[in-house]
This record gives C-alpha cells, structure tokens and sequence, in this order.
C-alpha cells in the first residue's frame, strides 16, 4: 500500500496519509501542479501555507536555509515528533508551499507510516491536516475517508492519531523563538530545553501565521466551553432549552438525562481529552447534536492546545 501510495505522489497525485498527531494530505513538495491540487481538493484559501514533512536531516537541507544552533538543540530533544519548526526557506521551494512567506515550516514526523512514504519517495511531502478546509482535523481513517474520499487519489490507513492534535509550531527566525501555535509539544517541555516566548497577540500572530486568522476545527454543532464553575448551570440551561447534547468532559459529573445523547468522560487525563477531542467532534455531528459541552482546562501543559482547539472550534478566536 505504502510503495502505492509512493506510485501516486510520483505521478503528482494527493494522498492522506496518517501521523502521530492527525492524518496529513500529502504531495510532493516541488510538485507545483500537485500542491495546487492539495489546496484545491481541502477548500484551503492559498495564504495558509503548508507544512513541510521529511524523513531525515539531509532533506531538511533541501527546504530551509540556516538551521539555528539552537533549532539544532530542540531537533535533538523533540525530532521525529509533534514539533513544526519554521526557519528561512531555500529558494527551490514553492511560493505556493509557503503561501509566498520566505519562511517554510518542517517538521519529521514519528510514525511508522509516514516515515516509511517520506522515505521512499526519497523527498520531502508538504501537507496539511487531511480535513476541509474549517473543519476539525481528522485522527482516525473513517474521518480522513469522511471528509476526502474521491477527493484524494489514495487514502492510507493508520490506527487512530496518538496525540490527537496538531503539532506545536515554533518560529525559529526570530529571536527569542516564538511560539506560534501550540500543541502535543507544551510550552513548558520548550523552554527546558531553549527559550520560547509565547504565542503573539491575535493580531500580530494572524501577521505572522497566515493560517491563524480563519475559521478552523469547527464541526457541525455548536461548540461550548464551559469551566467547571459554570458546569452544571450550562448544562441545566441548555437541558432546559431543549437541546440534543454532546458532553465532554475532563473531570465534572455529567447528569443523567435524556437531552444527553453522549458523553465521554477523560478523568482528568489531559493527553485523553487532547487524543478524542476532533473524534469527539466527528462523533457529535453523526449523533447530530445541537451543542458539544466540552469542559474547559487549565492554560498550562497540554491545556493550552487543548483550549485553543476549543475556542477556536466554538469560533470565538
Ligand atoms: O501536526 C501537524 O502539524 C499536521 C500533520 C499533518 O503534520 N499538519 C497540520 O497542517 O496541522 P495545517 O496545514 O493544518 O497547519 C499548518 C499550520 C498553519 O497554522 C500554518 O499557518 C502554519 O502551520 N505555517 C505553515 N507554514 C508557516 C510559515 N512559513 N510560517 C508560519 N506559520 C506557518
Ligand atoms: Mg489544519
């Protein structure tokens, strides 16, 4: 399956592809006409530049000019894995690639899968998550079937995503680094290693990572956030309004009542909530409820991608 999906890139085709933290939608990465093809087949608008996967560091030398001594140092510690780190780019990549930015975003990813097509195809693949341009990322097959069959050439299969969201993308051309979208990799997990400041304002991150200023992750229903002080009220009201509810839920009790169609439960494991948070939203569309109840977390660790996604998911960011 691998070496066919490795047939198809060569041709200039698309194809989906699992990695440890959500499916990709690959194509080769000096392959104009392909990459149109990628921002044609998701709906993506082309100033929301992709990412840059590779399999090992001489690839790395083929799309980024100066690697920084300290980049070095968290390739090291975090390379193959949910690190995207974004560094000047070599003349040979596509504008369309980078969305016209003299930066490229690169990342090597950890999964058997991924590594063995980058490693075939013996170049590097830029993808974006494998979903609709908007909509949330798909972390299992049925959702990458869901939202791209008979869109991309060829759909490879995975187990569902370790990590469950997107990586963490650190801006290594300026100094200190900044952090410009957080993930798997946490803040705190950076900055034991070099400094990283944390993500800009609204405003100047939208400048700096095109991709943040539109609309992303959101699925079907509604998306509520709801603190653990504000639980059980959100959840009387919207019971009492009549509402079909999804629930989910870190640690907060969730009622017994038939408006709640669904509920998963994470027992305070963050990594849990941050694994089957996009499934979760998968799974409210096809219960079709009205409102995902998800609980909010802290802003630390994990909690910041996790509240991102969420407030980005319920479109208030
Ligand atoms: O985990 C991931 O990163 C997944 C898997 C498939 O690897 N990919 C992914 O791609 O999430 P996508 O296209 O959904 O998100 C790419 C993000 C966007 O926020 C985009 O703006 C940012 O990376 N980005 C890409 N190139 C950039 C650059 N040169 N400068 C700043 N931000 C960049
Ligand atoms: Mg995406």
């Amino acid at each position: 399956m691998i070496e066919k999906a490795v047939r198809i890139l060569r041709r200039g085709g698309v194809v989906a592809f699992p990695t440890e933290t959500v499916y990709g939608l690959g194509a080769r990465v000096f392959d104009e006409s392909a990459i149109r093809k990628v921002f044609k087949v998701k709906g993506r608008p082309g100033d929301n530049p992709l990412i840059v996967h590779i399999s090992d560091m001489k690839q790395l030398e083929l799309v980024a000019g100066s690697v920084p001594d300290r980049a070095k140092r968290l390739i090291k510690h975090f390379w193959p894995g949910p690190l995207t780190l974004v560094f000047h780019k070599k003349k040979s990549v596509p504008d369309l690639v980078t969305a016209g930015l003299p930066t490229v975003a690169v990342r090597m990813p950890n999964h058997a899968v991924a590594k063995r097509m980058i490693r075939l195809l013996g170049e590097p693949v830029a993808a974006p998550s494998a979903n609709i341009s908007g909509r949330p990322s798909a972390t299992t097959f049925e959702s990458a079937r869901q939202e791209l069959e008979g869109k991309a050439d060829m759909i490879l299969k995975g187990e569902p995503s370790r990590y469950g969201l997107e990586s963490t993308v650190v801006d290594c051309t300026v100094s200190p680094f900044r952090l410009l979208r957080p993930g798997s990799v946490t803040l705190e997990q950076l900055n034991k290693i070099v400094k990283v400041r944390p993500m800009a304002s609204k405003a100047k991150g939208a400048q700096k990572s095109p991709g943040l200023k539109h609309k992303h992750y959101q699925p079907n229903c509604e998306v509520l956030p709801l603190s653990g002080a504000e639980w059980k009220k959100g959840l009387i009201k919207l019971i009492k309004a009549g509402k079909k509810i999804g629930v989910l839920s870190l640690k907060a009790p969730v009622p017994k009542d038939p408006h709640i169609v669904f509920s998963e439960k994470f027992r305070g494991r963050e990594s849990q909530y941050a694994k089957k948070l996009y499934s979760s939203f998968y799974r409210a569309e096809k219960e079709h409820v009205d409102v995902l109840a998800v609980q909010s977390t802290g802003k630390t660790g994990l909690g910041l991608a996790i509240m991102d996604r969420i407030t980005r998911a319920g479109g208030k960011a």
